[in-house]
């Protein structure tokens, strides 16, 4: 569970985070809809830690990571895993190595066991066969399209398996195809560790695919959340943008 409460943020005279209120219960998925700009990736990078606001409080799974030293956040949220908008891969490690990193930093989140090099290598197959990125181990993230280095990059946050997901962007400039496939896998792994996901997107057709809540983000807060049908039908100009450009009609596939 992530309770957020009057997060204020502001870069040089731009505040940004205006008293924002939001919260994720353990074994949803919540998605988050934004115009560009709004500070959706600025509030992902907060609740994960690397980023300390102004005034308010983060509170994860009964801590309030706000309140802690940078070392003591690191270990608060060790659980907790993030795929970054432009998938954020380590540039001088193949994709083996990318896949890898967590697992082997941290080792078996449940076991807190350090895992063996066989059973990493196993693991980062199976990931990256789910991800349709399957024998590209050797190969280097400069190697790959900007869809490929994506995908790599969720299955690094996959093959950790933390109980806290974030998402940035996860679909955005991939095909519909993979699109697709990338939102199974979303649920799918939501489904396996019923822990809680955060999702921030643009693709409302994603967003009905994945949400069981949908929160909106605009000028600093978040000023609707909704399950999908109530959500669609909140008067709201980006919410009647949203629905009169939805390219299917939805029903909930899980
Ligand atoms: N480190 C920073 N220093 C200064 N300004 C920043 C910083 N990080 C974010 N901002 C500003 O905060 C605002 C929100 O940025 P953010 O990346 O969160 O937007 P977003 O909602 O994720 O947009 P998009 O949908 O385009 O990804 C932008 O105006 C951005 O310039
Ligand atoms: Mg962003």
């Amino acid at each position: 569970m992530i309770r957020i409460q009057n997060l204020w943020r502001r870069y040089g005279s731009n505040d940004i985070l205006k008293g924002l209120n939001l919260e994720a219960k353990k074994g949803e998925i919540l998605v988050i809809l934004g115009r560009s700009g709004v500070g959706k990736s600025v509030l992902l990078r907060h609740i994960i830690g690397i980023e300390k606001p102004d005034s308010g409080t983060i509170e994860v799974n009964g801590v309030t990571i706000t309140d802690l030293k940078k070392n003591q956040i690191y270990r608060a949220v060790k659980d907790m895993g993030m795929l970054f908008q432009g998938a954020a891969l380590f540039d001088s490690m193949n994709i083996e190595e990318n896949t890898a990193f967590y697992l082997k930093q941290h080792g078996d989140l449940v076991t807190r066991k350090r895992l063996s090099p066989e059973v990493i290598k196993e693991k980062v197959k199976n990931a990256l066969a789910m991800v349709g990125l399957e024998g590209t181990e050797e190969k280097m993230p400069s190697d790959l399209s900007g869809g490929m280095r994506k995908r790599a990059g969720l299955a690094r946050l996959i093959v950790y398996r933390p109980s806290i997901l974030l998402y940035d962007e996860p679909t955005t400039g991939l095909d519909p195809i993979t699109s697709q496939q990338i939102n199974e896998l979303i649920v799918k792994t939501q489904d396996e560790l019923k822990g809680t996901s955060i999702v921030v997107t643009h693709d409302i057709d994603s967003a009905l695919y994945i949400a069981d809540r949908l929160a909106l983000h605009q000028d600093g807060q978040i000023t609707h959340v909704a399950e999908p049908e109530a959500f669609l039908n909140i008067d709201d100009p980006v919410i009647n943008f949203l629905r009169e450009n939805l390219k299917h009609n939805h029903r909930k596939a899980k």
